[in-house]
């Protein structure tokens, strides 16, 4: 694709999708994210070659909510290498991203990292490691952005905090099989606060670029990952990343990609770009219902995906 067929196709996208946006439901089970106004829309790609392109509110920070698994494990992964595959598993859950029910059956080892058990754990290994996790995630993000005024909003954070009770079930559950290293309250806290993150698609999407980019974070020059383990990640993106709809979501837009239910969805095309949608309106599965319908344009206008 040339540049200007990137700016092009996001115009295109944002000018079609105009009867989506507003659609769906904004997440009102975190009181503060039911705040946010339905009618957002915004995307942003950055190449590899460092060339930006943006639509609609691309530059308005949003609360990247699971967005956050997905750096918090790149973390995790670098500290744990394969040995992180021994508390967390690699699968497909096929059940809701808060559910409880495979912990017991699965002796307390959550399926994946990007399902709230898993990224419990991964928050524990960060616990164990870091004074503070969620500095540590919030650095990091600083670092792959390239933008140092990164943070988490605190109203977020305490308004999940006063509501996670499935949480702090959740990992107290884990904790009950051993798979907890750190007091499970201390987890809840830096996990509510990693999630609390507010950042831009253009942040977002300059973020998630060493993924697209061997594992080579073009902004800061970080080596992130070995190209081979980039490559895991973003295969477990492909898997794993929009919770019990990522089958349907593979078959509609064809790239690994991960979301939140701040209605952000981060995603990216391997060698060429890293791409980031927000849109607050959530489909029944919890994904941003014009987020995914504007990837799926994005891919299907351009013709280019991993197939
Ligand atoms: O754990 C929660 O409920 C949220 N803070 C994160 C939820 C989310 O985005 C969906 N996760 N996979």
């Amino acid at each position: 694709m040339t540049n200007s067929d990137y700016q092009a196709i996001l115009d295109a996208i944002h000018r079609d999708l105009k009867p989506y946006i507003g659609q769906g439901r904004v997440a009102d089970y975190i009181p503060e994210l039911a705040t946010v106004r339905p009618d957002h829309f915004g995307m942003a790609i950055v190449t590899v070659d460092g060339q930006v392109y943006r639509t609609g509110d691309a530059d308005v920070r949003f609360s990247i909510q699971s967005i956050s698994k997905l750096f918090a494990c790149t973390l995790a992964f670098q500290l744990l290498g394969d040995a992180l595959w021994q508390r967390v598993g690699r699968e497909p859950s096929g059940t809701a991203f808060n559910s409880l029910v495979q912990l017991e059956f699965e002796a307390g080892k959550p399926r994946n990292p990007f399902i709230n058990a898993g990224a419990l754990v991964v928050t524990d290994v960060l616990c164990r490691r870091f004074v503070q996790a969620e500095t540590a995630l919030v650095d990091f993000m600083r670092r792959l952005s390239g933008e140092p005024g990164i943070g988490y909003d605190l109203r977020v954070a305490q308004s999940e905090l006063a509501h996670a009770e499935r949480n702090r079930a959740m990992a107290h559950f884990i904790a009950s099989f051993g798979n907890l290293e750190m007091p499970a309250d201390a987890v809840i806290d830096a996990y509510c606060r990693q999630c609390a993150i507010s950042m831009s698609c253009v942040e977002l999407a300059r973020s998630a670029l060493f993924l697209a980019n061997g594992g080579v974070s073009p902004a800061s020059g970080e080596h992130v990952l070995d190209a081979s383990s980039a490559k895991r990640l973003s295969a477990l993106m492909l898997t794993c990343g929009t919770y019990d709809a990522a089958g349907d979501f593979v078959y509609r837009v064809g790239l690994p990609a991960k979301s939140g239910v701040g209605g952000g969805i981060v995603a990216v095309l391997p060698g060429e770009y890293a791409v980031c949608v927000w849109s607050p309106g959530l489909d029944a599965t919890g994904n941003s219902l014009a987020g995914v319908q504007s990837l799926e344009m994005l891919t299907t206008i351009s013709g280019r995906s991993i197939f």
